[in-house]
C-alpha cells in the first residue's frame, strides 16, 4: 500500500480557499476539519462550505468531523459530496450503524481515536471501516506538537489489521512534518494529514513531496 498525503485546510487562508485548494495538487486527498465549539473548543466550517469545497476540489475529500452527535450530522456531509467522513469514538453512539449508513450512501467511513482513548475496543468492528484515524495531538487546533506517545497505538492497530487480513488504512493527524513522518510511517500509518507543515511552508509542493518521501522511506507494511 502506498502513502497518501492529506493537507489540512485548517491552515489554509479561508479567504482564498480555491487558490489554496489548487496549491495542494501534489497531494492525494484534501483534509477538511469541521469543528462545532462543543466536541472541541474551536469552530470552523459547516455543510454549505464543505459542499462547495467538495464541488471545487480536484482531490478526493477527507472530511474530519470533530462534532457532537455525528450519528445525526455525518450523513449530511456524505450527501454533500464527501468522499470519506471521519467521526470520533468519543462522540458517536452507534458507530457500526453510522458506518453502514455512510457506505450505503457511497461514502467511506473512518473512525477516529483521541490521544487518551485506547484503540483496542474497536478491534472487533475494524472491518466496518475503510480507515482508522489516530490523533497525534488533542483535536481542535493546528500547529500543535506531535505526541510521540501515540506511536505504540499506531503500531498495535497496524498489527491487528494485518492479523485480520484487512486493508483498512491508518491515518494520523496532528504535528506531522518531514521530521515526524518517518516515525508514523514506520509504525504503520499510510495516510498522513499535515496542516501547518504544508500551508506554513514557503513551497507547498516541496513540503508535500518531502513529507511523502520521508514517509515512503520508513513505511513498514
Ligand atoms: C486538529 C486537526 C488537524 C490539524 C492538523 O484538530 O484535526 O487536521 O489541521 O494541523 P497540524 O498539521 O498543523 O498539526
Ligand atoms: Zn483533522
Amino acid at each position: 500500500m502506498s502513502i497518501s498525503i492529506a493537507p489540512s485546510i485548517l491552515s489554509a487562508d479561508f479567504c482564498n480557499l480555491e487558490r489554496d485548494l489548487d496549491a495542494i495538487h501534489a497531494a492525494d486527498l484534501v483534509h477538511i476539519d469541521v469543528m462545532d465549539h462543543h466536541f472541541v473548543p474551536n469552530l470552523t466550517i459547516g455543510e454549505p462550505v464543505v459542499k462547495r469545497i467538495c464541488e471545487v476540489s480536484k482531490l478526493p475529500t477527507d472530511v474530519h468531523l470533530m462534532i457532537d452527535d455525528p450519528d445525526r450530522w455525518a450523513p449530511q456531509f456524505a450527501q454533500n459530496g464527501a468522499d470519506s467522513v471521519t467521526f470520533h469514538m468519543g462522540a458517536t453512539h452507534a458507530p457500526v450503524r453510522l458506518a453502514r449508513q455512510l457506505h450505503d450512501m457511497g461514502t467511506k467511513a473512518c473512525f477516529a481515536v483521541r490521544p487518551a482513548e485506547p484503540v483496542e475496543p474497536i478491534f472487533d468492528i475494524l472491518s466496518e471501516f475503510d480507515m482508522i484515524l489516530i490523533m497525534t495531538v488533542e483535536p481542535g487546533f493546528g500547529g500543535q506538537k506531535f505526541l510521540d506517545n501515540q506511536l505504540g497505538k499506531v503500531r498495535r492497530l497496524r498489527d491487528e489489521i494485518t492479523r485480520q487480513g484487512l486493508n483498512t488504512r491508518v491515518e494520523v493527524d496532528g504535528g506531522v512534518s518531514p521530521k515526524t513522518a518517518p516515525l508514523v510511517a514506520a509504525a504503520g500509518a499510510d495516510v498522513l494529514v499535515a496542516g501547518s507543515a504544508v500551508y506554513g511552508a514557503p513551497d507547498i509542493t516541496e513540503a508535500i513531496t518531502s513529507i511523502r518521501e520521508a514517509a515512503e522511506k520508513a513505511y513498514r507494511d
